[in-house]
């Protein structure tokens, strides 16, 4: 039985705790939150205890490894005192919004072994991933382009907004990191970003966008749009479509049941679409927490490095700097 100690008790902390405790390994021992009612919440529902500091739930002998699902700006300090205490660490993304932080972090656990999953459900999602598979058995021919559509059923409060660091980097950093997730060992190397206010208010104050696309073009000539929404009305628009020589594969959304109706007013028309990612990437997230739990299990490094954070904030930098100066920017990676 490995014990988990997590740190954060918010909307997907409260997610997590339930994950931890749905898998038969694994067991949530400690829950530390900067808000104490969170914790408290968490910890009665999972039978678990609160701790009273963060050091005390990470560094604990009894805890084996660490769920970091804090608000961003925390995730280096946690992942440097888990890692450092030779805990492995499952941290959401982003890593941070700052790349000086994250590079430092990455020096300063150069010479640590203890494992980093970086938390990109969406690379675990089965229809996501099959249609990757798809494209790495060949089955649609020479990849030829990747077209991303992630739009979220509503926009955040003002609050969420000023603290969550910026759509780019927040929000669109899955599409890059499912992007390279397709691509492989193909380095997105360009990057053209455009970004608009159209509609929300809040967005406009916190000086964020709440529409935006994206084009991009990896080493062997591969391009990626993504398109990015705070407004879908219809519900959480999950779509990626993997094109090429040979035909195409598409990840579709999902209803929550298969039933189309035929009336006098309209043919094939469905329930809506899965409300937002909770309940849409459901069995990704907890897939996710499975395989960490397998690697640390086996000794195999996970399937999201700490790696894939730092490139995936890479090109969600490079992107604002191309929206800022109205051109093309070319991505390095060092
Ligand atoms: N992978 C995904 O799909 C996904 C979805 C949502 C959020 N996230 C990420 O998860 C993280 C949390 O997001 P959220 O939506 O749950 O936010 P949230 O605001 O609901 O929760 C964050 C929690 O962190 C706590 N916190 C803040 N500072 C702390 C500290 N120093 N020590 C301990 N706890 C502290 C807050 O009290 C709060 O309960 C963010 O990094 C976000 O980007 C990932």
């Amino acid at each position: 039985m490995f014990n988990f100690a997590l740190i954060g008790a918010g909307r997907i902390g409260k997610m997590h705790a339930e994950i931890i405790n749905a898998n038969p390994d694994t067991n949530l021992k400690f829950v530390y939150d900067l808000n104490p009612e969170f914790a408290i919440e968490v910890a009665n529902k999972s039978n678990a205890e609160i701790a009273h500091s963060p050091e005390d739930a990470i560094k604990s002998s009894e805890i084996d490894a660490v769920l970091i699902a804090s608000a961003t700006p925390t995730h280096i300090q946690f992942i440097k005192m888990a890692a450092s205490a030779g805990k492995p660490v499952f941290c959401e993304k982003p890593i941070d919004l700052d790349i000086n932080k994250v590079n430092e972090c990455k020096k300063e656990l150069k010479d640590i072994k203890s494992p980093i999953q970086i938390g990109f459900n969406r690379r675990f999602d089965l229809s996501h991933s099959k249609a990757q598979q798809a494209r790495l058995n060949k089955e649609i021919g020479i990849l030829e382009m990747i077209v991303i559509t992630s739009r979220d059923p509503a926009a955040p409060g003002l609050d969420y907004l000023n603290a969550a660091g910026g759509f780019f980097r927040d929000t669109t950093i899955h599409d890059f990191d499912l992007s390279r997730f397709i691509l492989g060992d193909d380095p997105i190397l360009e990057v053209s970003a455009f970004g608009a206010n159209l509609f929300d208010e809040n967005a406009k104050i916190a000086n964020d966008f709440d529409t935006a696309m994206f084009i991009l073009k990896s080493k062997s000539g591969v391009l990626i749009h993504i398109n990015n929404s705070r407004r879908a009305v219809y519900g959480y628009d999950q779509r990626v479509e993997i094109f090429g020589s040979e035909g195409m594969v598409i990840s579709n959304n999902q209803t929550t049941n298969s039933l189309e109706r035929y009336t006098s007013t309209s043919t094939s028309s469905k329930d809506l679409i899965h409300f937002f990612f909770i309940e849409r990437y459901q069995q990704a997230y907890r897939d996710q927490f499975n395989s960490f739990v397998e690697c640390i299990k086996m000794n195999k490094p996970p399937k999201v490095t700490f790696e894939d954070g730092r490139k995936a904030l890479i090109i969600a930098n490079a992107a604002y700097e191309s929206f800022e100066n109205k051109k093309t920017v070319e991505i390095k990676y060092d």
